[in-house]
C-alpha cells in the first residue's frame, strides 16, 4: 500500500472521505500519520477514532516557514511517507517541502483553478458572479494553487447561494474527487509531464 500523510488544519471532512475509502478497500494505501498545525482541529479526533497516528506541528515553535517545513519534512520522512495530502491544510509550503516530495504533494482547492486561488475561494466566486465553480485536485509547486491539475469537478452557483451553501455543494464533490485522485496515485496511474498530468486508463 502507498504510504500517505494527510495534513490538516480544521474539520477534516476530506480526511474522513479518504479514511472511509481506504477502509472500504477502494484505495490501496495506508495513512501513516495525520499532521495538524492546529491542536484543536476536529480532524485529529477523526484520525484517533480510526487508529491513525497524529502529530501536532505548530507554527509558533518555529521562527520562519523554512524552519517549520524542515521539521515537517523530518516528521514525514520518519513515517516513510510517499504521498503528502493537503486536506484543508491552511499553510503555504516553502520550496523545502516541495523539493523534498517532488510531484508527490497533492492539494484540494474549493474553486476551478486557475480561477480564485488563495483564501476564501467560495466568496471570491460569489463576489465575481460566476455561474459555475467547483473543486480542483492538483499537485503542489512553489506557487499558491498553481501546480499541475489532476482532477476537477464543476458545481452550479444558485442565485440565492451563500458562502455556506456553496461550500457545502463544493464539498460533496471534494469528497468524491479527492479519494479518486489518491486511488489513481496508489494504482500508479498518474504521470506528470511539465504542467500536464497524464492519467492512464
Ligand atoms: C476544503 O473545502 C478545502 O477545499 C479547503 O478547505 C476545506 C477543508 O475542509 N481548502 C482550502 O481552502 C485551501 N486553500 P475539511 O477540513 O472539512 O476537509
Amino acid at each position: 500500500p502507498l504510504k500517505l500523510a494527510v495534513l490538516v488544519s480544521g474539520n477534516g471532512s476530506n480526511l474522513q472521505a479518504i479514511i472511509d475509502a481506504i477502509e472500504a478497500g477502494s484505495i490501496n494505501a495506508r495513512i501513516t500519520c495525520v499532521v495538524s498545525n492546529n491542536p484543536d482541529a476536529f480532524a485529529l479526533k477523526r484520525a484517533i477514532k480510526h487508529g491513525v497516528t497524529t502529530v501536532i506541528h505548530q507554527n509558533q515553535n518555529f521562527s520562519n516557514r523554512r524552519e517549520y517545513d524542515s521539521a515537517l519534512v523530518q516528521i514525514l520522512k520518519d513515517h516513510e511517507v510517499e504521498l503528502v495530502i493537503l486536506a484543508g491544510f491552511m499553510r503555504l509550503l516553502s520550496e523545502i517541502m516541495v523539493n523534498a516530495f517532488p510531484h508527490a504533494i497533492v492539494n484540494i482547492h474549493p474553486a476551478l483553478l486557475p480561477a480564485f486561488p488563495g483564501l476564501h475561494a467560495q466568496k471570491q466566486a460569489l463576489d465575481y458572479g460566476v455561474r459555475y465553480s467547483g473543486c480542483t485536485v492538483h499537485l503542489v509547486d512553489c506557487g499558491t494553487d498553481t501546480g499541475p491539475i489532476i482532477l476537477q469537478a464543476v458545481v452550479p452557483i444558485e442565485h440565492n447561494d451563500t458562502e455556506e451553501t456553496l461550500s457545502a455543494r463544493i464539498q460533496r464533490e471534494e469528497h468524491r474527487c479527492f479519494p479518486e485522485a489518491i486511488r489513481l496515485f496508489a494504482d500508479g496511474k498518474i504521470q506528470v509531464n511539465g504542467r500536464h498530468v497524464h492519467i492512464s486508463p
